[in-house]
């Protein structure tokens, strides 16, 4: 089944999921010959959901004795350059390119669902990190970063709030449904939690020393006393953060993702609520139901 996305995208239906066509070749690539290894990390998310800022978190937090904050490369290169999709780089134009001698831990990143991730991740000891966020920021964030980016998009006049926003809802449009998404992922954790994490992007906003620190326990690099008194934590949170990481020359120009996104367009606004500008209450409320639905009984929710 084939559908276009409200940006004119070629969308193929496969298992429940949607994806953009020109993905689907390199995620099959990573399906079948990715080989993990037990101390792997992979970063899971929707798109728009706090990827790059998990990206940045968890390659500061695995690398920290190997450089100082000063040194660290995130200084100088866009957080995809630092942490590789699966799908958008690695197995893009390769079917089975040499990862063996990356350092441990590598640490990848997919917009892959659950069950469609590589054998050998479900298999062996790697760690999965899953960030979500609530459907309407995502929604407003993906909007923007769409109307933005020209990812193989086949037509030029895209569809306006209301028809985007429904197809949201049906779950039409790349790597959805939301829904089925972030359930998958909470099911997975909720039966597995040492092997999956599930963060929320609401909850990195309110409280980011916090969950900083337990993204450094899930990875199996906890804080020292002595790091904690030195102020790594903060120094780290502080270098991730919205404002210095969008600030930095190297996200403010150039190209990520084989050239098909602006490094810049991974920091529009950084904010908990913005769909409120864009949205009205009756949309919340639609996406409030679906949400019971969707989520009823597995102790899923996002504030909105
Ligand atoms: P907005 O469009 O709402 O601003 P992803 O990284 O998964 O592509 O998600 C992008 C969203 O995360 C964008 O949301 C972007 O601004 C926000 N973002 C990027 N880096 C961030 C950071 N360091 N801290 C908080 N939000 C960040």
């Amino acid at each position: 089944e084939q559908h276009m996305s409200w940006d004119g995208q070629r969308l193929v239906k496969y298992k429940g999921f949607w994806f953009l066509v020109m993905i689907f070749r390199p995620m099959l690539f990573a399906r079948k010959n990715f080989k993990a290894k037990d101390t792997d990390v992979i970063i899971s998310t929707m798109s728009k959901s706090g990827t790059t800022w998990l990206k940045a978190l968890t390659f500061s937090i695995a690398n920290r004795d190997r450089f100082t904050i000063d040194q660290s490369p995130l200084l100088a290169c866009n957080p995809h350059t630092v942490v590789p999709f699966l799908e958008y780089n690695l197995y893009w134009e390769q079917e089975n390119p040499d990862l063996e001698d990356i350092p441990c831990p590598r640490i990848f990143a997919t917009h892959m669902p659950f069950d469609f991730l590589p054998d050998s991740v479900h298999e062996n000891g790697s760690r999965i990190i899953y960030i979500g966020r609530n459907p309407l920021d995502q929604f407003v964030s993906q909007r923007h970063f769409l109307l933005e980016n020209k990812i193989g998009k086949e037509a030029d006049h895209p569809l306006g709030v209301d028809e985007a926003f429904d197809m949201f809802c049906r779950g039409i449009h790349s790597w959805g449904p939301f829904w089925e998404h972030m359930h998958g992922y909470w099911n997975a954790h909720s039966e597995n939690p040492r092997k999956v994490l599930f963060l929320k992007y609401e909850d990195l906003k309110e409280d980011i020393t916090s969950q900083v620190k337990k993204i450094a326990e899930f990875m199996g690099f906890p804080f020292s006393l002595e790091e904690a008194k030195q102020g790594l934590i903060d120094q780290i949170s502080g270098l991730c953060s919205f404002e210095s990481l969008r600030n930095l020359a190297a996200n403010k120009t150039g190209n990520n993702l084989n050239g098909l996104v602006k490094n810049s367009s991974f920091f529009r606004k950084g904010k908990v609520g913005d769909w409120t500008n864009y949205l009205t209450p009756a949309m919340a409320e639609r996406v409030r139901k679906l949400m019971e639905s969707k989520f009823e009984g597995s102790g899923l929710i996002f504030k909105i």
